[in-house]
């Protein structure tokens, strides 16, 4: 493993050894990591700026997991759920970071509410923990420059079952274990 990434490995191992991580401490590290320009800047270069893509970094059978995503000009994921706990802290360009108050009817039907937006840039970082942890993030056309993201998960979150939401329409439904969902609007 690259020194950077066996630094944070570490660091988040120190963070985790008293069960439940601190995750002001877990977004500092994701914060630090992401800083590293020198790192990072030829991972960018092998990911196309016009299409969607990401590059496993750090990925055991099971606990935490690291990818960086790039998504291209304009293009949002879809609102979903992780059931387990969530850091994300762009390496370059703005990440919209929308997570939401929901609530869900077994109709399908879901209430769902804005319960904070932030446009993230390098030295930002957003972190969930479940059950507060309905999010979608992307590319808001107009923001600045389309983004390339650390996302860290505490877990494999396909071993989980989650839930996926459309905010426009008001709507949920559930994603059994091992499906990932939509991948973008
Ligand atoms: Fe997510």
């Amino acid at each position: 493993m690259p020194s950077p990434l066996r630094r944070f490995v570490a660091g988040l191992d120190e963070q985790r050894s008293g069960g439940v991580p601190d995750m002001d401490e877990v977004g500092r590290l994701l914060v630090d990591l992401a800083a590293d320009e020198e790192f990072f800047a030829p991972l960018i270069d092998q990911l196309p700026s016009a299409a969607p893509g990401d590059r496993w970094l750090v990925r055991p059978d099971r606990g935490p997991r690291l990818v960086l995503v790039h998504r291209p000009d304009g293009v949002m994921g879809y609102t979903h759920s992780h059931d387990c706990w969530v850091g994300i802290a762009p390496v370059r360009g703005v990440e919209t970071h929308q997570r939401w108050n929901a609530v869900c009817y077994d109709d399908g039907r879901a209430e769902l509410r804005l319960a904070e937006e932030r446009a993230l840039i390098r030295g930002d970082v957003a972190t969930l923990v479940p059950p507060r942890d309905v999010h979608n993030h992307g590319h808001v056309a107009g923001s600045g420059p389309s983004p390339y993201s650390l996302i860290l998960l505490g877990d494999d979150m396909l071993l989980f079952h989650r839930k996926e939401y459309d905010p426009e329409h008001g709507t949920w439904q559930a994603l059994a274990p091992g499906d990932p969902g939509r991948a973008n609007r």
